[in-house]
């Protein structure tokens, strides 16, 4: 591997994380295994943005669609959530790292909406990283819940209509679940399937997209550095010519 500095390092790196299920399947275990597996390439993709300089790394953990999946595997990617975040906030805070969970939390536990809490309010004011997890979310979730919003701000302050809609596209951001967090430069989707699956579907208008073969409980701190690597060769235009 490599040891020089990567170039052009994306500000944010968002991870669709895919291929549990099938890593574990590969080796005769229950699906869990794999996302148990998955915890260390969490870890390891954390320590890489770090190293690497990435300022915000954010990870789809569980999307709205996967509250459908057996309720069995459900409550071990839920409890494996609360046991990531005990066992490791003490290392993430002395590292600098701010954590956060964005998505439709009306739907988590209060057990695991206060440890979240916790969390984030012990972590909110350290600057070398942000950790976001996108937990209970969607794409299409989140724009609704964002003109609903800005809807109800129009209905209460119905004399600010005109200055509320004018702000456009941009201004629409301020009621996204990510408002504050610049849209990803970079998201990587793990285990060779090439879709966004209801993810960030407004932020991830002009981001790039990188669809690896690696399942994720095998993709390490190398896998990440060639993501930056491939990512530093893009040519990104935004719909301009150069
Ligand atoms: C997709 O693989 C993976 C998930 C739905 C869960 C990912 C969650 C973790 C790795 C735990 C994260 C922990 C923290 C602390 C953020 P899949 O089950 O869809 O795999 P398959 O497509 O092979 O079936």
């Amino acid at each position: 591997m490599s040891t020089d500095k990567v170039t052009n390092v994306p500000v944010h790196v968002s991870m669709i994380m895919d291929g549990n299920g099938r890593w574990a399947k590969e080796r005769g275990k229950e699906r869990v295994f794999g996302h148990f597996e998955g915890v260390e390439s969490v870890r390891a993709c954390v320590e890489a943005a770090v190293e690497n300089g990435v300022k915000y790394l954010s990870l789809y953990a569980f999307s709205e669609e996967n509250w459908n999946r057996p309720q069995a595997e459900v409550e071990t990617l839920m409890g494996l959530m609360v046991k990531a975040m005990a066992d490791e906030m003490d290392k993430l805070d002395s590292n600098g790292v701010r954590f956060m969970v964005i998505g439709n939390r009306a739907r988590l536990g209060d057990s695991l909406n206060r440890t979240i809490d916790e969390c984030m309010e012990r972590t909110a004011s350290n600057t070398t990283l942000t950790l976001v997890i996108f937990l209970s979310y969607s794409g299409k979730w989140d724009i609704f819940q964002a003109a609903s919003k800005m809807a109800e701000e129009i209905a209460l302050h119905p004399e600010r209509k005109d200055e509320i809609l004018s702000a456009g596209v941009d201004g629409f951001d301020r009621y996204l679940s990510t408002a504050g967090i610049p849209d990803p430069d970079l998201i990587v989707r793990t285990s060779g399937e090439s879709r966004m699956s209801n993810y960030l579907l407004w932020q991830g208008a002009y981001s790039e997209l990188l669809f690896v073969d690696t399942l994720w409980p095998d993709f390490r701190k190398e896998h990440f550095r060639a993501a930056l690597e491939t990512f530093a060769k893009r040519d990104r235009r935004y719909g301009k010519v150069k």
